[in-house]
């Protein structure tokens, strides 16, 4: 199995597994305000992560590349509907392109597509600080997604078995790094615990990437003849995870796995996000329907999250992490048990 042939199947194995919706976003409930007392004029969407200043609180989170012309399609097909909409979008894994030079118009592509815009680099945590340097390089980025991806990699029978000295070597590239450095999971959640090793190291950007949505663990199971089952539910759901993070404090977080609608998106930055991301959603709305499909519904999440702001009364994103919410069910549970209220 090629690298090149991974990346393909990874996208027609995500829109074929498809979301869970097992986020834990239904346990989260707001609570009406019959006074709010503003009006859909006044409702500002710009967000700070860290030291990057966003117009809009939603980024396309990173996906793919690194898979010849088809991922180029793709990637291109996103850029330009991030352009349009004003939206920040990262490309996936760069490992192949470091690895391999003609991979790289693939992830070029979306710099070219959109020369202006907010872009992230990718790659995982096994990367140098040469290779992360590389990546940044490779398409001018404004910051770097690092992932850790533990349960995609036992999963995948040609994938990684040492995790030793990643908090090391992300620790590394926050010092040497001129971008910010965003570290992100792929659809598992981060605990508590993972976010202070993250904190301690000097991590700043925190996207939790929860269970619930894209499971990598099933995609992963899909490629394998004997299936690893019991990695199929493994993972925090993005809800819990969020709230984990905001425990601990200190970083910008960002909401992502399993997001589908602005009202998921609403509910992710009330429970502590600066910013939400959507992968899976994005490419079956593009891959079904096309770009412009994409971008009305780019459109749509705006307006929706808009008229979701003015109904609570929250005219900017820092006013809607503080919004009052009602917690129950699973999600209730799982933060009860974990300590936290
Ligand atoms: C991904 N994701 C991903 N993440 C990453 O950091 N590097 C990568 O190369 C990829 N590759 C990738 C390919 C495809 C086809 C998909 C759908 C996703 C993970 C992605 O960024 C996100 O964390 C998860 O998909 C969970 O979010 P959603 O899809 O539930 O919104």
């Amino acid at each position: 199995m090629t690298r090149a042939q991974r990346k393909i199947d990874h996208i027609q194995f995500a829109l074929s597994t498809g979301q869970s919706c097992s986020h834990g976003f239904s346990d989260v409930s707001f609570v009406h305000q019959s006074l709010p007392n503003t009006s859909c004029e006044h409702i500002s969407l710009q967000t700070r992560i860290g030291e990057l200043s966003l117009s809009s609180p939603i980024f396309i989170n990173a996906m793919t590349g690194g898979g010849g012309a088809e991922t180029e399609r793709v990637n291109e097909s996103l850029a330009m509907a991030a352009k349009h909409q004003g939206l920040a979008m990262a490309v996936g894994s760069q490992m192949a392109a470091l690895r391999d030079k003609r991979e790289e118009l693939s992830y070029k592509v979306v710099r070219r597509a959109n020369p202006n815009g907010i872009v992230f680099a990718n790659l995982g945590s096994e990367a140098t600080v040469e290779q992360a340097k590389r990546a940044i390089e490779m398409i001018e980025a404004n910051a770097i997604q690092i992932h850790l991806n533990v349960i995609q990699e036992l999963t995948m029978p040609e994938g990684d078995r040492d995790f030793t000295g990643a908090l090391r070597r992300i620790e590394m590239i926050v010092k040497e790094c001129a971008v910010p450095v965003i570290v992100k999971e792929v659809g598992f959640g981060m605990s508590k615990e993972t976010i202070q090793k993250l904190r301690n190291v000097g991590v700043t950007i925190i996207d939790v990437g929860g269970f619930g949505g894209t499971n990598f663990a099933g995609i992963e199971n899909e490629r394998r003849q004997r299936v690893l089952s019991y990695f199929n539910d493994w993972g925090i759901p993005t809800a819990a995870s969020l709230v984990e993070a905001e425990s601990v404090g200190g970083a910008s977080l960002i909401g992502s796995g399993g997001l589908q609608t602005a009202l998921d998106a609403a509910k992710a930055i009330a429970l502590g996000a600066s910013a939400v991301a959507f992968a899976g959603q994005f490419l079956r709305i593009l891959v079904h329907h096309g770009i412009e499909a994409l971008i009305q519904e780019l459109a749509a999440l705006h307006e929706d999250l808009v008229l979701i702001m003015t109904a609570l009364g929250a005219n900017t994103i820092e006013q809607l992490q503080h919004v009052p919410l009602v917690i129950s069910g699973y999600t209730h549970h799982w933060l009860t048990e974990r300590g936290i209220d």
